[in-house]
């Protein structure tokens, strides 16, 4: 169920709720008096409007508050205010968004979400979050963050486990006046985050539940909901079309594979046609070359680049982009078994090359590398984007936060590199190191799957190059490390993130216009 948020031009201390959250940017010093009147007791002297009426109403104990725990309206900092009766809010909370010029899409966001947090973790039901000046333009973001940061995994939670309460509404509250389009503003970016937390949902269920057929039919309802269209391939078609590589790999699952199909036509006829695509490794075992025990239950996320794929498809329903949007799900399980693929084996591909397999747990890339194969053929895109855990190399390189791309020309780099900016994720661009192309050559066969030892991201990117066919414009991002994390940061809980989702939904909103 989405939030209910309204937007009001009001004071926001006179709103009751369960919990007030009042955001902040830096304050000016209060200490040495720079950006705020000189100090006088008893006397508001933050120089933030609401702060300062705060202060009023609480009778002059915010200013020594602030002072005291040392709130300055950092980024994230937070400082709980007891209101004593003397407002009709019961909880209040000061919430810091760090510097006003440094507030990107990210931050913004991140507010929102946190914002949610708190209130989940208060048990509150209502919430009046006010935003400090200059935020009422930004509204779409607040609706995004409130529905990213409100989301929670709790579909198996059972008795004293499971959330009594959870948020279910919010006024978003500010002194200055809200834009005429404040409402529609705000039920886009939920209408995006609800994309968003699909791809969360359908990455953390586990995954005797989520297989790939589970996954193809998780496609065809979304579609039905948000009317695009869903075309399935089972294990059958697969075979029957030449995509070996997808085949081999799902061979040793008693769970078929699957390639699912979704597209999305704009109402007016367009130019530009965009593909992208994401790895659907229901669960990663290794196969024959099988994982050590530890941690092996996370590779539950491996389809985390075709769920974003669902979630894009849903954002893309809320967004109407004025370009055609294909998204690419390339579905097995990979598991160890009297059937499954070995190294040492030679696969076709859909593309043509034959590859040698080298070690089982790169499945990755050659579900990858059929899809894109499929995609070139068959839709001749003017701009190719797949997405995919694939390796721990990456995990390495950037830590859990960032993910990398690559990408086949300057051009498309800068495009991409822009949707990242827009979007406030964190991506950082890798190099597809031409010279590295030789480790992928195989005596047996036309190449083989994987490189040596380092390099192990550039290599899988490098070996996913070679099936993008005609292809000019192609970027492949290495999700493993963001697609998941620990503990909450930015506007993500524990879990699955659906990270590249909005970057993805920017690019499409930048060549849409
Ligand atoms: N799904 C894994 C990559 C991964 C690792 C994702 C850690 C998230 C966290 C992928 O299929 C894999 O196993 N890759 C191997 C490739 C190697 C055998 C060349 C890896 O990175 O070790
Ligand atoms: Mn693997
Ligand atoms: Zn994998």
């Amino acid at each position: 169920m989405p939030l209910k948020i309204s937007a009001r031009t009001t004071q926001p201390l006179d709103l009751n709720a369960d919990v007030v959250v009042m955001g902040t940017f830096s304050l000016p010093s209060a200490k040495d008096g720079k950006g705020g009147k000189k100090k006088k007791d008893g006397d508001a002297r933050t120089g933030v409007p609401f702060v300062d009426a705060l202060d009023r109403a609480l009778g002059g104990g915010v200013s020594r508050l602030l002072a005291k725990e040392e709130f300055t309206g950092k980024k994230d900092q937070t400082l709980s205010v007891p209101t004593l009766g003397r407002l009709p809010a019961a909880k209040l909370v000061l919430l810091g968004l760090g510097d006003r010029d440094k507030a990107g899409p990210g931050e913004v966001r991140s507010f929102a979400a946190k914002a949610a947090r708190i209130a989940n973790a208060e048990k509150a039901k209502t919430l009046v979050l006010a935003l400090p000046d200059g935020l009422e333009s930004r509204l779409r973001l607040v609706g995004e963050g409130l529905e990213l940061g409100a989301y929670r995994f709790t579909k198996y939670l059972t008795g004293d486990r499971k959330p009594k309460e959870s948020l279910e509404e919010v006024t978003v509250a500010s002194e200055r006046r809200m834009p005429p389009d404040a409402k529609r503003s705000i039920a886009l970016g939920q209408g995006i985050a609800a994309g968003v937390n699909v791809s969360r949902d359908l990455s953390n269920e586990p995954p005797n539940v989520m297989f790939p057929a589970a996954l193809a039919e998780a496609a065809q309802k979304a579609g039905k909901e948000h009317k695009f269209k869903v075309t399935v391939f089972d294990d059958k078609e697969i075979e029957k079309r030449g995509m070996f590589l997808l085949h081999a790999v799902g061979r040793g699952s008693s769970h078929p594979p699957r390639l699912v199909h979704m597209s999305y036509v704009p109402s007016k006829k367009s130019k530009k046609r965009y593909v992208f695509l994401g790895k659907g490794i229901t669960f990663d075992t290794g196969g024959i070359s099988i994982k050590p025990a530890q941690g092996m239950g996370e590779m539950k996320h491996d389809m985390s680049g075709a769920a974003n794929m669902v979630g894009l498809m849903i954002a893309c329903a809320a967004l109407k982009p004025n370009i055609e949007v294909h998204a690419i799900m390339s579905c097995a399980e990979n598991m160890p078994d009297g059937n499954s693929y070995r190294p040492g084996d030679v696969w076709g591909s859909l593309d043509g090359k034959s590859v040698e397999i080298i070690n089982t747990d790169a499945e990755g890339r050659l579900v990858l590398a059929d899809a894109l194969a499929y995609a070139a053929k068959e839709l001749e895109p003017d701009l190719m984007v797949d997405n995919a855990t694939l390796t721990g190399a990456c995990v390495v390189a950037l830590g859990t936060m960032y993910s990398a791309f690559y990408a086949t020309n300057e051009d498309t780099a800068q495009r991409f590199g822009a949707a990242v900016k827009a979007s406030g994720e964190m991506m950082w661009r890798m190099p597809l190191v031409d010279e590295y192309r030789e480790q992928l050559k195989s005596d047996v066969a036309d190449v083989k799957h994987t490189g040596e030892r380092y390099a192990g991201s550039i290599t899988a990117a490098l070996f996913l190059r070679e099936f993008i066919g005609k292809t000019k414009n192609w970027v492949h991002a290495d999700i493993a490390g963001a697609a998941q994390t620990e503990r909450p940061y930015a506007w993500h809980g524990k879990g699955a993130t659906g990270h590249a989702v909005l970057t993805f939904l920017a690019l499409v909103e930048r060549a849409g216009k």
